[in-house]
């Protein structure tokens, strides 16, 4: 009587906190220019896992990443390491500035959150911030959240040719003016945990990534662009196993739960995770 209620309970919990999986052959797999997508990502709806649905788009051959701060083109899936790096047309680098708060910056939806963030090995560098900018709330009484990142930081950045071209020939404590913020503040995303430059108060931004254990002297040998790192969140053993045996994953009808799907039966299995 005990394991039956337990079962009920378990059975219960399970589907409605995850995750049933379904493993079809090799069909959700493909390409988007010279890109792999494969588990977790998927370009049809209904494969690959449900954290990174309504993800990815493969448009003229250019893939394309939207969350809720924007669309960034995908230069690169390393499943890996599991990361991804994205960029987009109003992202500074060293050797062109973006100005006017036109930059996605990097922010994604609450639910996708455990998913993907920035690697902790990913700079932000924010330009141009109002001294009224929550960065520098308290300023210049309390620390400031600005740091080095993995070696790269605002000091290094103003001595690229983008900052030269504006004018700026600034090194070091140069960079910042007076008693006021400094016109560049580097922080990791797990700082602030929203790069978002109308409520930052920024006029542009600039994110740099180090390959470890690769170490780079100086901006301009810098990789620029975002770099995000994906989790499953649990064990995918489930998927695992499925593509061990040539199949894909994909998850069922509500969008959310992973659904078990025996192919040579044509039986939906719920084969219960977690
Ligand atoms: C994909 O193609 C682009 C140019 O279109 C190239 O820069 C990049 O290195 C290629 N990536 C891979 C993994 O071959
Ligand atoms: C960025 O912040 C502004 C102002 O607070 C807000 O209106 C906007 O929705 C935010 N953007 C995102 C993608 O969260
Ligand atoms: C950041 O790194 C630069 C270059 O290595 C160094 O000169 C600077 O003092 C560092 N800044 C901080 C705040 O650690």
């Amino acid at each position: 009587m005990g394991s039956v209620v337990f079962g009920v309970w378990f059975l219960w919990a399970a589907a409605y906190a995850m995750t049933l999986s379904r493993c079809y052959p090799n069909t959700c797999r493909s390409y988007c220019g010279n890109i792999t997508i494969d588990y977790p990502f998927a370009l049809q709806y209904g494969c690959g896992h449900p954290g990174f649905r309504d993800l990815l788009f493969c448009m003229n051959e250019v893939l394309m990443f939207h969350v809720s701060s924007g669309s960034y083109r995908v230069l690169e899936i390393d499943y890996a390491y599991q990361a991804l790096t994205l960029h987009e047309p109003h992202m500074s680098t060293c050797h062109n500035l973006v100005l006017g708060s036109r930059g996605n910056g990097f922010s994604v939806e609450p639910w996708r959150a455990p998913y993907m963030n920035p690697a902790a090995d990913n700079v932000f560098m924010l330009i141009a911030c109002s001294p009224r900018s929550p960065l520098f709330q308290g300023f210049p009484g309390k620390h400031l959240p600005c740091r080095n990142v993995s070696g790269m930081g605002c000091e290094d950045y103003l001595s690229c040719p983008a900052w030269e071209m504006m004018g700026h020939k600034r090194l070091g404590s140069a960079a910042f003016f007076g008693s006021g913020p400094p016109e560049c503040c580097a922080v990791p995303y797990q700082a602030i945990r929203e790069i978002n430059l109308t409520k930052l108060q920024c006029e542009g931004y600039s994110s740099a990534y180090s390959v470890a254990p690769l170490k780079v002297d100086g901006p301009g040998g810098w990789s620029y662009g975002i770099r995000v790192r994906y989790s499953l969140q649990g064990n995918d053993e489930f998927c695992g196993a499925c593509e061990a045996t040539g199949g894909t994953c994909g998850y069922g009808s509500d969008g959310i739960r992973q659904l078990a799907y025996r192919q040579e039966q044509g039986l939906p299995t719920n084969t219960i995770k977690y």
